[in-house]
C-alpha cells in the first residue's frame, strides 16, 4: 500500500522538512488567486522525484509556481505559457521570472523591436545573428542603431571627396558586402539604417526614420543594455575563406555578424 505511487509517507515526510525552509523563501508572499502551501508542496515534491527533462507549465499568473519547479529542479528548462507575462505584476508587488532564459534571434526582424520584446517579457540574455552593418541587410540591426556620430567609429558624411568615400571604394573592389558612399547615401544625405530606412522582416516591412529618431534608438539601447558584444573574427579571412566582410571595415568594434549581449532588466 505504502509503495503504491513510488514514494511513501516517510518520502513525504523528508521532503516536508526540506521544503518548509525553501518556502519561507518564496519571492510572492501573496499569492491569492494562485497556489497556496500545500499545493506548492505536491508541485514541488513530484517534479523532484520525477526528475524531468523539460518542465511546462501552463498558467503562470505572477510565477509563484514558476519558482516553485525552479526550486525542485535548478536547472532543468521551463517553458512557461500564460497570456499574461508575470513580469506585468510586477507593478503592483513581487512577481517572479525565471531569467536564466537565453533567446536567439536569426528570425530578420528589426532588432529595436525585438529588444523591446525581450526587455518587456523579462528576458535578459539575448543573441542576435545578422548584425547588418549601416546601409546594408534586410533588418535593422543593433550595429547599425549604435552606429552613430557621438560613437568612436560611428556616423557617416555623405560627401563624395572624402577620405571614407576613398577608403569605401576600395573596399568595394574586394569584399562582396561593401558598399560604397552613393550606396550607403540616401535622398537628403540619409545614411542611416539603410539610406534613412529601419528595415524589417525580410526587407518586406520598412519604414523611413528621421536621424533624429535613430539617435533616440542609440540612446534607448545604451540604457537598457549592461553588455554589448560582438564577436570578433575567429580568424583572418585567408584561414577562413570569407569573402564577404572586410574585417578592418569596423572599427572600432564589430567584426563578425553575431551579436551577443545581456540585457538589464527591471525585474531583478
Ligand atoms: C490560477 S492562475 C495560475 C497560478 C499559478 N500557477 C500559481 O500558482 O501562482 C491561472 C493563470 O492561467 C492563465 N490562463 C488563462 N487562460 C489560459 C490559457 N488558455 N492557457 C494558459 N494559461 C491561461 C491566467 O492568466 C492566470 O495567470
Amino acid at each position: 500500500m505504502e509503495k503504491q505511487f513510488g514514494w511513501t509517507s516517510k518520502d513525504l515526510l523528508k521532503g516536508l522538512e526540506e521544503f518548509v525552509p525553501i518556502y519561507e523563501t518564496r519571492p510572492i508572499k501573496n499569492n491569492i488567486y494562485g497556489m497556496g502551501f500545500d499545493h506548492s508542496f505536491g508541485l514541488w515534491f513530484i517534479a523532484k522525484w520525477l526528475k524531468p527533462v523539460l518542465m511546462i507549465e501552463s498558467g503562470v499568473f505572477k510565477g509563484h509556481s514558476t519558482w516553485v519547479l525552479r526550486q525542485a529542479m535548478p536547472d532543468t528548462p521551463i517553458i512557461s505559457l500564460s497570456p499574461r507575462h508575470p513580469g506585468k505584476y510586477l507593478k503592483k508587488g513581487p512577481a517572479y521570472v525565471d531569467v536564466e532564459v537565453l533567446i536567439f534571434f536569426d528570425d530578420h526582424q528589426n532588432e529595436l523591436k525585438r529588444v523591446k520584446q525581450a526587455l518587456n517579457a523579462g528576458f535578459r540574455h539575448l543573441v542576435f545573428e545578422d548584425n547588418y552593418d549601416t546601409g546594408t541587410g534586410d533588418h535593422y540591426s543593433l550595429r547599425q542603431i549604435c552606429d552613430q556620430s557621438y560613437i568612436r567609429g560611428g556616423g557617416h558624411s555623405c560627401f563624395r571627396d572624402s577620405d571614407e568615400a576613398r577608403v569605401r571604394s576600395k573596399r568595394k573592389l574586394f569584399w562582396e558586402k561593401a558598399v560604397d558612399i552613393d550606396e550607403l547615401c540616401g535622398p537628403n544625405e540619409a545614411w542611416w539604417g539603410v539610406r534613412g530606412w529601419m528595415r524589417d522582416n525580410f526587407n518586406h516591412s520598412n519604414k523611413p526614420i528621421s536621424y533624429a529618431e535613430h539617435f533616440q534608438n542609440s540612446r534607448f539601447i545604451e540604457s537598457t543594455l549592461d553588455v554589448y558584444w560582438e564577436l570578433p573574427p575567429v580568424a583572418g579571412p585567408s584561414l577562413t575563406h570569407q569573402t564577404r566582410y572586410d574585417p578592418a571595415s569596423g572599427q572600432p568594434v564589430l567584426l563578425l555578424k553575431m551579436v551577443v549581449m545581456a540585457c538589464s532588466s527591471g525585474w531583478d
